[in-house]
């Protein structure tokens, strides 16, 4: 089993390894928190190259992390060796790959979403804006690792978002978005096209500090459960996912892997804001623990079309995850850094994701850098287990929140 690499991912590699019906695991090539667990693959982002590796080791199965490989294609390259994956082939990935493609697919499904225009020319767009005024939300159609989005105010702040995306000599493609107004929420599931497995919902915190103040960010901290109404629940699977995977194998795609939904809570229901092709970064981490079926086989039923029939169980109580991110974090992380992680105690899980180690040292890599999960029976204890081992990591001028979780606690 191979993993392409990604931020957050040690979580994915930490789940499969529990799986009996695994031998060996090998990651492709990931930070330095997976060494422990699988055999690191050398991997240059060629897609046909490691499909080629894969086939001549034998892999059973591939798991697939992040969304870039799965953009270029990393499902497709598998799927014509004859080779089982778990995520979705390059067209079904563009429900991530293009929010142009996704905002498509949505109006002709009907499923509930922020009204829209597509702009690739930037007259036309700061026409748009000067007509519509703020507030207003302006996103990058392709992939941005989650920093390509902008709720603009104020229409200065709103005019250089657009020239920035459009402005460049290569061009570019915006949606412009209507404003949403709630609470935020993700729900992950398992399809393999046909049948739809939600996982629990969970809170992603997108900005970069307290009170959801600063700049947007990939993830500052999730919780899991999120404290979501059954009846919106249910909506959300009816409303959104359903449509979603019943409209792609209209349109003539399967879809097999994880499909994120995330979700803007508005007055008038559930609405998305957007769909990613993988397992949501932080929301994997706080979620992945609490998971007690065999991830492995799940992902084996997904890929071969199998999931009809298939239950997932859930440890009872409350997980949150907690990002350490560099100074400097998004604009400019600082790397570099030298980290010191004590081994952990019951109840809370480091998962690495910017790391490296060399010479024996652990180094910080990256953005993002660590995850601390805390587990706990609800949500207050798993807070407080996370919120009381951060200290204790050594990573001089991590930033972190210090507000995960808080609306969850009072919603729930
Ligand atoms: P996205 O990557 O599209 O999920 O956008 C990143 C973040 O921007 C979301 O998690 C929201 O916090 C915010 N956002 C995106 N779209 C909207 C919208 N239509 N209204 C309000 N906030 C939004
Ligand atoms: N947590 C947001 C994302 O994974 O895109």
């Amino acid at each position: 089993m191979a993993f392409p690499p990604g931020e957050g991912l040690k979580a994915l590699l930490w789940k499969a390894a529990q799986s009996p019906l695994v031998d060996r695991l090998y990651a492709a090539p990931g930070n330095a928190g997976m060494a422990p667990l699988a055999e690191l693959v050398p991997w240059n982002g060629d897609v046909e190259a490691l499909a080629d590796w894969a086939l001549g080791e034998g892999i059973d199965l591939t798991l697939v992390g992040p969304e870039a490989p799965l953009v270029e294609g990393i499902a497709d390259a598998f799927q014509k060796r004859g080779l089982l994956i778990f995520g979705p082939t390059q067209k079904a990935a563009m429900i991530e790959g293009s929010k142009a493609f996704a905002k498509g697919l949505m109006e002709r499904y009907g499923i509930p979403t922020a009204r829209y225009r597509v702009f690739q020319d930037p007259i036309l767009a700061l026409e748009y804006l000067e007509e519509v005024g703020v507030p207003i939300v302006i996103k990058d159609s392709g992939l941005a690792a989650g920093k390509g989005v902008t709720v603009a105010f104020d229409l200065h702040t709103a005019k250089q978002a657009v020239s920035n995306l459009l402005s460049g000599p290569e061009g570019g493609e915006v949606v412009m978005e209507e404003y949403l107004e709630g609470e935020e929420a993700t729900v992950l599931a398992l399809t393999d096209g046909e049948t739809i497995l939600p996982l629990l919902p969970s809170q992603d915190h997108k900005r970069l500090l307290d009170g959801d103040q600063g700049p947007m960010t990939g993830g500052m901290g999730a919780v899991a459960p999120y404290p979501m109404d059954a009846a919106i629940f249910r909506r959300v699977e009816e409303e959104i996912l359903k449509p979603l995977i019943q409209g792609l194998r209209a349109e003539g795609v399967v879809y097999r892997g994880v499909v994120y939904a995330g979700l803007m809570l508005t007055r008038e229901g559930p609405k998305v804001l957007e769909f990613n092709a993988r397992f949501g970064d932080p929301e994997a981490q706080a979620l992945l623990p609490l998971l007690q079926s065999d991830l492995v086989e799940l992902a084996l039923r997904v890929a071969e079309g199998r999931l009809k029939g298939a239950e997932l169980s859930w440890r009872e109580g409350a997980s949150a995850c907690v990002v350490l991110a560099a100074p400097g974090y998004p604009e400019n992380p600082r790397k570099g850094i030298p980290l010191h992680v004590p081994e952990p105690p019951e109840g809370v899980l480091v998962f690495h994701a910017g790391t490296r180690l060399e010479g024996g040292v652990l180094w910080s890599q990256g953005g993002r850098v660590l995850n601390v999960v805390g587990l706990g029976q609800d949500l207050k204890e798993a807070l407080e287990r996370a919120y009381a081992f951060i200290p204790r990591v050594g990573f001089p001028g991590a930033q972190y929140r210090k507000d995960i979780g808080l609306r969850a606690l009072k919603r729930g």
